[in-house]
């Protein structure tokens, strides 16, 4: 099939069960796997395609060189881990972190939260082995419970439907917050968490937020009422998840009544894995149809052709803010291999942005996976060197955190040692970040957007 039939009207949401389909759990049965589509096929869309074409425009910025993307967020959500507080830290950090970046680097933050969908992960395995017993492997809480007995692993369509309402609820309460006046510019203060207030970080954070209090008592004294003012009042914090789960995203898939095109409702901006990303394979196929922004995970073994023909493949009318790139290369591994990529996106209409966790986790002495702030640091500023020799916007930052102050990667200013890792190690997945090591990366950051 040509690139164009792709996108012509031919494709419809269900096209990619004619491709080969990785990263996919065997259901329970044909018939719960029937009723659970039927069921989140008729229930209201998580996102409106107006609110994903905003985003696209904001994506456009970015790619420009007017704006920086933050995305952030657990690298799986969880039922269990499921409560108001958990929501409200994480919305904290990113709006701390989105303050810190924009501040230090002069450019708006495009705020993206991993969260309200995240729910279902790709898997080196099909089955995990532990004392010689084999089960099928944890796939997230949209698919299986993580509990390591047989019944927990049944891949269970239901729990797509709860993945679908705990979303919904998410997305309910990080409306209300980033709307209601908690994230209002003078709260900015009152974002920092108790629990690191008096850190390095804290008193760091602390010291910008004076700053900015500073400037709009200012701008009050000026005759400029700070609380009438919407950009300073409300922000928008987007959604974004991997598209892995093709039967939940085709679900949720719907033909947008203003402008005919169809797009994925279960999420503002959806990207493909680094597991995923077969030019034609399923997963290609089906973001190829839908009009969301699209990110795309690029590991160490891409090569530069692999690159241009994603791009011309899911963005064939060259639309700027359609496509993100995220490297994901290793901190000793990107002055080497992004290079020939930006290379062969010269020209592209593309948003290049830099995951400096995924190509950095290991498995810890004491058992634990793990990643060592430095490494993510050293991959960062690999990132940064890299766009600047090409002469490319450094375009974002897509990063795996939680406002909880857990101990699940090493290092960072007030460092958490390789003996701290069983202290508090919550993730069902990859280590994330806690608030003060997040925190840290900003400021970080910053100072690389001020170069
Ligand atoms: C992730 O973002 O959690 C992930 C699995 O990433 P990648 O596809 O880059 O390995
Ligand atoms: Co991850």
């Amino acid at each position: 099939m040509s690139a164009d039939a792709l996108f012509d009207d031919a494709w419809t949401p269900s096209l990619w069960k004619e491709h080969n389909a990785g990263q996919q759990p065997t259901w329970s049965s044909e018939d719960d796997l029937s009723r659970a589509i039927n069921e989140l096929s008729g229930l209201p869309p998580l996102v409106f395609a107006g609110e994903a074409r905003t985003l696209t425009e904001q994506l456009a910025l970015a790619q420009d060189g007017k704006a920086f993307v933050l995305i952030a967020g657990d690298c799986a959500e969880s039922f269990a881990a499921f409560s108001a507080d958990s929501i409200r830290d994480k919305l904290r950090v990113i709006l701390q972190m989105s303050v810190v970046l924009a501040y230090g680097g002069g450019v708006p933050t495009v705020k993206i939260a991993r969260m309200a969908g995240q729910f279902a992960k790709p898997r080196s395995s099909d089955t995990e082995e532990r004392d010689k017993v084999v089960l099928p492997s944890f796939r997230g809480d949209a698919v299986n419970d993580f509990a390591f007995t047989a019944d927990a692993r049944v891949a269970d369509p239901q729990r797509m439907i709860k993945a679908y309402n705990q979303s919904a609820a998410t997305l309910n309460l990080m409306r209300a917050l980033s709307k209601g006046g908690f994230a209002a510019l003078g709260r900015v203060h009152a974002w920092t968490q108790e629990s690191i207030a008096a850190s390095a970080e804290g008193r760091r954070y602390d010291a910008l937020a004076n700053e900015i209090e500073r400037a709009l008592r200012f701008m009050s004294a000026c005759g400029i009422d700070p609380d009438l003012e919407l950009a300073l009042r409300e922000v928008d914090v987007w959604t974004a998840h991997e598209s892995l789960l093709l039967d939940y995203e085709e679900a949720l898939t719907r033909r947008d009544s203003i402008s005919g095109d169809w797009y994925d409702c279960s999420a503002h901006l959806l990207w493909i894995g680094e597991r995923t990303r077969h030019l034609n394979g399923a997963h290609v196929n089906f973001l190829s149809g839908v009009k969301n922004p699209i990110g795309i995970k690029l590991g160490p073994t891409t090569t530069p052709e692999e690159v241009s023909a994603l791009c011309e493949r899911l963005n064939p009318a060259r639309q700027p803010g359609r496509i993100m790139l995220f490297s994901r290369m290793g901190a000793n591994e990107v002055s080497k291999t992004l290079p020939p990529l930006l290379r062969a996106t010269a020209g592209l209409p593309v948003t290049w942005a830099c995951d400096p966790m995924h190509a950095n986790t290991f498995q810890h002495e004491s058992g634990y996976k793990t990643r060592r702030f430095d490494d993510i640091m050293q991959e960062l500023h690999g990132f940064f060197d890299a766009c600047i020799a090409a002469d490319v916007w450094p375009g974002g930052v897509h990063v795996e955190l939680t406002g909880e102050n857990v101990t699940e990667c090493l290092g960072g200013t007030e460092a958490v040692m390789g003996s701290d890792l069983e202290q508090r190690y919550e993730t069902m997945c990859d280590p994330r970040l806690n608030a003060r090591q997040s925190l840290d990366l900003a400021f970080e950051t910053a100072e690389l957007l001020r170069r």
